[in-house]
This record gives structure tokens, sequence and C-alpha cells, in this order.
């Protein structure tokens, strides 16, 4: 694996990393305040980031497009505001910062869509001209 699929994968490592550790956190401090923030970590960082691995690793027609590096780039910037937005307002902050967050990750995953539609239904390339 290389290319836009290993940088999702491994983003979505390290997002898994992050969440687990403030699961143990919350765990063994007996406060779940912050429990929706560590789900939308886990579930959007881990679970979805790791997921676009697999699919632009085992489509290389996608991954070629740039869609796919603008995918990455929603996905990040939106989960870099959405989960701290969701712990500011789950201790009582604005929720703006995770608004603005969710739905920088729709766009992503409409980015994705595109990309999918495109590949689904789009012209046909000859797989020599792809890069591995
Ligand atoms: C070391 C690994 C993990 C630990 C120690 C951990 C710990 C916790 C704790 C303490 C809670 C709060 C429970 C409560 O409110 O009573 C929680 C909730 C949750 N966790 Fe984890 N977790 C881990 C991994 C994961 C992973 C990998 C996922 C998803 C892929 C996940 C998804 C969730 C969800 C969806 C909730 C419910 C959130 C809510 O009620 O708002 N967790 N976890």
């Amino acid at each position: 694996m290389k290319g836009i699929g290993l940088l999702f994968f491994a983003s979505g490592a390290v997002y898994g990393m992050g969440g687990m550790a403030l699961g143990i956190w919350m765990g063994t401090a007996h406060d779940f305040t912050l429990a929706p923030a560590h789900a939308h970590l886990n579930l959007l960082g881990f679970v979805t980031m790791a997921l676009m691995g697999v699919f632009y690793h085992v489509t290389p027609s996608a991954a070629a497009r740039f869609l796919s590096r603008l995918h990455f780039g929603l996905a990040t910037v939106g989960l870099w505001l959405m989960v701290p937005g969701i712990a500011f307002s789950a201790t009582g902050g604005n929720p703006g910062m995770a608004i603005v967050g969710s739905l920088l990750t729709a766009a992503a995953m409409l980015t994705f869509l595109v990309n999918l539609a495109l590949t689904a239904f789009g012209p046909v390339r000859s797989a020599r001209a792809l890069p591995c």
C-alpha cells in the first residue's frame, strides 16, 4: 500500500490511537463527558479513514484523481474541527466549531461520492496508464 490509500490508512491508525487513549482516560477518570468526542474520533477518524484507505488501495483509478486528495484534505480539516468542537460543545461551549467541522466532513463524503460515481460510470481508462 502507498499513496493516498496509505495516507488515509496511517491517519486512521493515529486517530484510532488518540480515540482509544481518550477512552482509557474516560474509563479511569470515570468522567464520560467527552464520550461523544471519543465516539466521533474513533468512528470518523479511525473507522471511516481506514475504510477509505482500503477503497483507494483497491481502486487506483479513483486514487489517481485530484478528488481523492480533496477528499483527504476536507476529511482531515473537518475532523480536526469537529472532534474538539464536540468536546467544546459537550462542556458547555459554543457549538459553532462542531457545526463547521461537520459541514466539512459532509463535504468530504460528497467528494468521495462524486469520485465513486466517476469511477463507476465515467470513461474507462487504460489500466496501464494508471500509477500503481
Ligand atoms: C481502548 C479502546 C476504547 C476504550 C477504553 C473506550 C472507552 C469508552 C468509554 C469509557 C465510553 C463511555 C461509556 C459510557 O458513557 O458509559 C465509550 C463510549 C463509546 N465508544 Fe469507546 N472506547 C474504546 C474504543 C472505541 C472504538 C474503537 C470505537 C469505535 C470504533 C468506540 C466507540 C464508542 C462509542 C460509539 C461510544 C458511545 C458514545 C456516546 O454514548 O456518546 N470506542 N468508550
